[in-house]
């Protein structure tokens, strides 16, 4: 039973992981069509495809048809697969999809700053820059995308704030994955600016059999909606993540940072 849309809240529908894959066509056309029914904006949160190649874009960009409310996203991991990420973002931005990488965008009144993110661990866990090379420019990806967050984060002066993230920025969103690939799933690194800024909410997917809700260090509550992890978890409902926050007065906005 579809839940109808509210006056007094403004309503996203958020998911991750769908993979399209070339031959996908038609599937996602229902899911899309109902997120659009029941919410104002759809979050998809990275790994759009399955290769990161234009034919895939072009199959998920298809799909999108049906979607009418406006369509916020950050690319994931599998959307660079085919060392064209910026395919996919061209491809999904000719339909309307707002790609973010380190930018901001504002849905009536809701501030919005995405990243891909990284992965390096979580909290004592996580990996330093030290040693070789090759690792300090692994370390070196999760602070350039923590920054790049950052700098998103600062831009907004709306009262109302979300994060979206492929990576996670908390261990207790992956956790469910088997121990040995945690480092891979995320980085505390992205968790910084999200305790140093107001946000209400964070989303993120990437670690598939990870668990639906957990909380920053200070609080703010981060959701995991992997698509895989949605079925598996509330196989009864269609696999999005709705979220609410109340609607806003349209000049609410917090004063510019000195
Ligand atoms: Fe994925
Ligand atoms: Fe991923």
């Amino acid at each position: 039973m579809p839940t109808p849309k509210s006056s007094s809240h403004i309503r996203f529908a958020a998911v991750g992981d769908i993979h399209v894959q070339k031959d996908a066509g038609g599937s996602l056309r229902s899911l899309f069509a109902q997120a659009n029914e029941e919410a104002d904006a759809l979050l998809l949160c990275g790994d759009l495809t399955d290769y990161g190649t234009e034919e895939e874009a072009r199959v998920l960009a298809e799909e999108l048809g049906a979607v009418h409310i406006p369509i916020v996203a950050v690319l994931g991991n599998h959307d660079y697969e085919s060392g064209t990420p910026e395919v996919v973002t061209s491809t999904l931005a000719h339909v309307g999809v707002r790609v973010l990488d380190g930018s901001v965008c504002e849905i009536q009144g809701v501030g919005i700053a995405g990243v891909k993110g990284f992965g390096g661990g979580f909290g004592r866990g996580a990996l330093g820059a030290w040693g070789e090379p090759a690792i300090k420019l692994f370390v070196q990806e999760a602070l350039n995308e923590a920054m790049k967050l950052e700098s998103a984060l600062a831009k907004l002066r709306t009262r109302r704030r979300i994060a979206l993230l492929h990576y996670s920025p908390v261990v207790g969103t992956v956790e469910g994955e088997p121990m040995e690939i945690f480092p891979f799933l995320g980085s505390s690194r992205l968790e910084d600016p999200l305790v140093r800024y107001p946000i209400d909410a964070v989303f993120h997917g990437h670690a598939h059999r990870g668990t639906l809700r957990a909380r920053t260090i200070s609080g703010v509550p981060v959701y995991n909606v992997a698509k895989p992890l949605l079925q598996r978890s509330r196989p009864d409902v269609a696999p999005f993540f709705l979220y609410e926050l109340p609607r806003e007065p349209a000049d609410a906005k917090t004063p510019s940072a000195p």
